[in-house]
């Protein structure tokens, strides 16, 4: 399916008529028609942002063109045309190992007006989502999370992690590869190109990612219209001793009062190969009157700390960052290559239909899988969505196990643990 077809696809049914029973009205918005920017302006109060103006909603427009948006309106309001709860989603892309991807139905925009909250409204446009997509054969859905209270109920789970760096840089001396290329500034304007070649070529190798889109490397580049600080955006590539550019970095410079300690905020850091990651990072750490750096969503494990004389000057925080639903249990796991060969019954329990049921998953010498359902008594038992979670081997089934998140005896649990460990430690570098 074209990602822009999930538009045309029918409303659940069943969601359809739970909102019905209370009165509300399920309904799909068009970008292009004169709902689209009631349903903007119920998204910006949804994450407490300021109301859009005309700019930002004909620049929205043009980025949120390629989505499925739905609305839950309550007619009887005072404002009836603006929708008291708003949900989009689009087919994207996972990397489920490297040079292997996985369409899936992503999530986003997800809000519930105050005056509405806790009446089921999230339940079923959540659930809504899931059985549509399901229904149009996507193995997943996924979703990057505001807090992390929410999603488990409906078998979403993390399933890349991702940690926010800070950098002394008093204290981190360069001690890391000295790259060949050049570094060059580069205008705002040509980041969006920029950005999305470099990326592409990264995320296919990363399980965990997913595409960026126009909108995105926009907003990264300060090009969008709400961009507060859009004019202090620089940015930098990296190009290699050949001239092919490997590598951008976009940052701006928060000022504090003494003149020699200001913070470098990394807006993105893509590098396509280890030079170029060297060259960026370096740039960051060496800049002038700059005492510390701050990157967001990069590595558990970021490299950078490597590459410092003093390993604690780096500091990682790590969150759970991009969560998965598993909606087709054969889709899902057949996809990715794995390390190590397998042949176990997963049960697993899925209050909402999908993944449910006792599963054959097979594992042959070259990685490949074969998953079909199975009569067989389970080797190893888990909710939903500690499946989601194992799916890309960032957790191990025995670290699940020892948390309750999956049954099964040592030799079995250790089995999985080999097979799914992953060839790339997962990772999602943007926000959706
Ligand atoms: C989070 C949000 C979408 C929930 O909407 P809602 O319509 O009130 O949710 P529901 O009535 O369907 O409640 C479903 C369940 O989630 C729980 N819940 C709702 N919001 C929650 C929250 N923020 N934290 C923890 N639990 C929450 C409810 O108590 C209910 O629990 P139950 O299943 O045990 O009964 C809504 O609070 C919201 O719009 N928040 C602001 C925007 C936001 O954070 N969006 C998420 C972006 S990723």
């Amino acid at each position: 399916m074209a990602p822009s077809q999930t538009s045309t696809l029918p409303l659940d049914a069943e969601s359809s008529a739970a909102l019905a029973r209370t009165g509300l009205e399920y309904a799909l918005v068009d970008a292009d028609g004169d709902g689209f920017p009631p349903f903007l302006t119920s998204v910006a109060r949804g994450f407490l942002g300021e109301e859009p103006t005309p700019e930002q909603i004909e620049s929205s427009r043009s980025a949120l063109r390629a989505r499925r948006l739905t609305g839950v309106f309550d007619r009887a309001g005072e404002q009836p045309d603006a929708p008291v709860a708003t949900v989009d989603s689009w087919i994207s892309e996972l990397t489920v190992s490297p040079e292997r991807t996985l369409p899936i139905w992503s999530i986003s925009a997800v809000t519930v007006a105050p005056t509405h909250r806790r009446r089921g409204i999230a339940t079923a446009m959540l659930t809504g989502e899931l059985r549509t997509a399901a229904a149009a054969g996507y193995a997943l859905a996924g979703l990057t999370v505001t807090e992390a209270t929410i999603y488990g109920r409906w078998g979403f789970s993390p399933a890349a992690w991702a940690s926010h760096v800070v950098v002394d840089t008093r204290r981190a001396r360069w001690t890391g590869p000295v790259a060949p290329g050049r570094l060059d500034f580069v205008p705002r304007e040509s980041l969006p190109e920029r950005l999305t070649a470099v990326h592409e070529r990264m995320r296919v190798r990363r399980p965990g990612a997913v595409p960026g889109w126009e909108g995105r490397w926009r907003g990264i580049a300060g090009l969008t219209p709400e961009a507060p600080d859009a004019k202090k955006v620089r940015a930098v590539a990296y190009r290699d001793p050949e001239g092919v550019e490997r590598g951008i970095l976009v940052y701006t410079i928060a000022e504090r009062e003494e003149y020699t300690e200001h913070e470098l905020q990394i807006r993105a850091l893509f590098a396509d190969g280890d030079e170029a990651l060297a060259a960026l990072w370096r740039f960051a750490l060496e800049h002038d009157l700059v005492g510390r750096v701050t990157a967001e969503l990069q590595p558990a494990v970021p490299p950078v700390q490597w590459m410092v004389s003093d390993r604690r000057a780096v500091t990682a925080t790590l969150t759970d960052h991009h969560w998965l639903r598993v909606l087709d249990v054969p889709g899902a796991l057949a996809s990715r290559r794995y390390s190590g060969p397998l042949d176990l019954v997963f049960g697993v329990s899925d209050p909402l239909g999908f993944a449910d049921g006792a599963w054959r998953v097979r594992v042959d010498d070259s990685g490949e899988a074969a998953v079909e359902r199975s009569d067989a008594e389970p080797d190893v038992r888990m909710p939903v969505g500690s499946l989601a979670s194992l799916l890309l081997g960032g957790v191990r089934a025995t670290e699940l196990s020892t948390a309750g998140l999956v049954h099964g005896d040592a030799a079995h649990l250790g089995a999985v643990d080999g097979a799914f460990a992953p060839a790339a430690a997962p990772l999602l570098d943007i926000w959706y």
